[in-house]
């Protein structure tokens, strides 16, 4: 495995590389779900094709008040994470050599954005599209692979490489959770003990509620019901959405999410599940 650090450098290192590169981003804090990405992309990748990782704490997608700063790096774990998991190379750029000072075009999707983390990160999938797309640009992948449990992510940048023709498939991989339901995040190593023991009923309550024969509006409101009883948690939204275009859910003709984010304390975890199609013959209560 080997570690690149400029752009130079890292498109030099790919240009003797085979054609079948799989990129994998990410901005390190590297646990078992981002394991479980690199290693489907090890196997996408085949024994001859190149697995890329890139870390990369990304400034354009934090708002100013959010947790740029003290975002977890712990480098040499994460390589060490990388080599086991089978990747080839390393991409960890300086943030000066990725956003020069002059630095002033931007990726902005208009419609998916809109929703969900898009109302209470204002720009956050502005910096997430706009280094995806130099990330694309640099690594040349032919795919990459990103995690359901940032489902808007996914969502807003399969947008985009089809809006804007980028020759990349992308390729999901489903939410790796603890044993006992929580979603794994970088950010859970925020969490108190007593948040920490609070927070798989997240999933919990989304797995319970999503299977129900209920209405998308049911659903949301039971699900808000009991997010909002939790122990130290203050919900940030919960909102029943179409998986595909992220529009609000008016029925159970289409494919669904059941996505939220909540707060605890200053720790914000996120995820969602899916609230398959269902034809609701008779009228239900909730
Ligand atoms: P990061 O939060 O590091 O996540 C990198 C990738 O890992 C994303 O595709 C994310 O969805 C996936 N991932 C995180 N936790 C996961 C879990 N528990 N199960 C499955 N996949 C999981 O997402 C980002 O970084 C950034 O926005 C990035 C795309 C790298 C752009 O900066």
């Amino acid at each position: 495995m080997i570690v690149k650090t400029t752009i130079p450098s890292a498109r030099s290192a790919l240009a003797k590389t085979g054609t079948r590169r799989v990129l994998v981003p990410t901005m390190g804090g590297l646990h078992q779900g981002h394991r479980a990405l690199i290693e489907k992309a090890r196997r996408v990748a085949g024994g001859s094709g190149t697995v890329i990782v890139s870390i990369f704490v990304n400034p354009t997608q934090f708002g100013p008040t959010e947790d740029f700063s003290k975002y977890p790096r712990p480098f040499d774990e994460d390589l060490a994470l990388c080599k086991a998991a089978g990747a080839n190379l390393i991409f960890a750029p300086e943030p000066g050599s990725m956003y020069l000072p002059d630095f002033s075009v931007f990726v902005l999707e208009e419609s998916l954005s809109r929703s969900l983390c898009g109302l209470s990160r204002p720009g956050h999938f502005r910096g997430v599209c706009t280094v995806v797309a130099k990330l694309f640009n640099i690594l040349q992948p032919d795919c990459a692979i990103f995690g359901e449990k940032d489902w808007q992510q996914l969502a807003i940048l399969r947008k985009m490489v089809s809006d804007l023709n980028f020759p990349v498939k992308i390729l999901a991989h489903p939410t790796v959770r603890e044993s006992d339901g929580l979603a794994l995040s970088s950010r859970n190593v925020y969490l108190s003990a007593e948040e920490r023991e609070a927070a798989p009923a997240i999933f919990a309550i989304l797995k319970n509620v999503s299977a129900l024969s209920l209405t998308p509006h049911q659903l949301a409101r039971k699900a808000r019901e009991q997010l909002q009883r939790l122990p130290g948690a203050r919900l940030d939204y919960l909102e029943v959405v179409d998986a595909e275009t992220l529009q609000p859910a008016k029925d159970r003709k289409r494919a669904g999410r059941l996505a939220t984010a909540v707060f605890f304390g200053k720790t914000r975890l996120i995820d969602n599940v899916p609230v398959p199609k269902l034809s609701l013959t008779k009228k239900t209560k909730s």
